[in-house]
């Protein structure tokens, strides 16, 4: 099922999304469906909060299959690279954001089953986009940042 896709200023997208408990039949369905919403909108990352649920789930399809992560972590990262990055609730809006090159991540996957993996490229840069909105950060606070550090 297509969920509706939520856009800036909506609060929730601000919020700090709460852990998974347990991986239950209800958590499957919504990153089902987040996956159909993701593809329909042509994006190749979604994280809960954006369909409306303050919840630690994401979901990535940067051209390699889908992965699903519950309560997704970043352990380490390495490197930096710089490249241009959009947002599914901020239509219309592309910018270049710096961020770590290499990513390791450990989450559940739908299984309820602890996984680790390591991403590098567009993977690791979807990855940091997406955990960060579990934490009620968007893209486009880095563009801040970055100006604050040229000065
Ligand atoms: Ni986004």
């Amino acid at each position: 099922m297509i969920l509706p896709l939520i856009t800036v200023p909506d609060p929730i997208l601000r919020q700090k999304a709460r852990p998974v408990k347990k991986v239950s039949k209800r958590i499957r369905t919504l990153a089902q469906n987040m996956l159909e919403t993701m593809y329909d909108a042509e994006g190749v990352g979604l994280a809960a909060p954006q369909v409306g649920v303050a919840e630690r789930v994401i979901v990535i399809d940067v051209g390699q299959g889908p992965l699903v992560l519950i309560n997704p972590k970043l352990v380490s990262k390495s490197g930096q690279e710089r490249d241009v990055e959009g947002c599914l609730s901020i239509p219309g809006r592309r910018a270049y954001v710096t961020r770590a090159a290499k990513v390791k991540v450990t989450g559940l996957n739908l299984e309820g089953k602890k996984i680790e993996l390591e991403g590098e490229g567009i993977l690791a840069r979807a990855l940091q986009h997406e955990i960060e909105h579990l934490d009620g950060i968007l893209f486009i606070d880095h563009l801040a940042e970055e100006r604050e550090e040229k000065r």
